[in-house]
């Protein structure tokens, strides 16, 4: 069988800053700009989780996608969705929850729940115009 992609699109609302604690607040606002407002702001994310793999000869699916919105219930949106990324999460208490460390994070949390067959790929928009995939090919 061919392989075939399938994706399940999510949403998740979280707040976060950007910065860098050795750096200024100066120099955080001129890095990051409004991501670094030390007083926190929020996103409403767009994240897409994307499976590839052979469909499955018996029941047709590359996986069935109650499971796969199952398994991104429990591992991403429960854990992210309306918390404070910075404060409430601990993925980014050493590193800055940018849309790239937030698409790592998630592969990363889905990665082992997914056959090892399929192929697993996160694009995360951040913004209507923002977006970041991972892995990034
Ligand atoms: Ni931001």
């Amino acid at each position: 069988m061919p392989d075939v992609a399938v994706s399940r699109v999510e949403h998740f609302n979280a707040a976060h800053r950007l910065y860098v604690p050795e750096w200024s607040d100066e120099t955080n606002a001129n890095i990051f700009g409004k991501c670094s407002n030390p007083n926190f702001h929020g996103h409403n994310y767009m994240l897409i989780v994307k499976v590839t793999g052979e469909p499955d000869e018996t029941t047709g699916f590359v996986i069935d996608l109650k499971l796969l919105s199952d398994i991104i219930k429990q591992e991403v949106l429960m854990r992210f969705d309306h918390k404070n990324l910075n404060l409430d999460t601990s993925e980014f208490k050493q590193i800055n929850p940018t849309a790239e460390n937030i698409a790592i994070a998630i592969y990363n949390l889905l990665r082992s729940k997914i056959a090892p067959a399929l192929q697993l790929k996160i694009t995360l928009y951040e913004t209507e115009r923002n977006f970041v995939e991972y892995p990034a090919s």
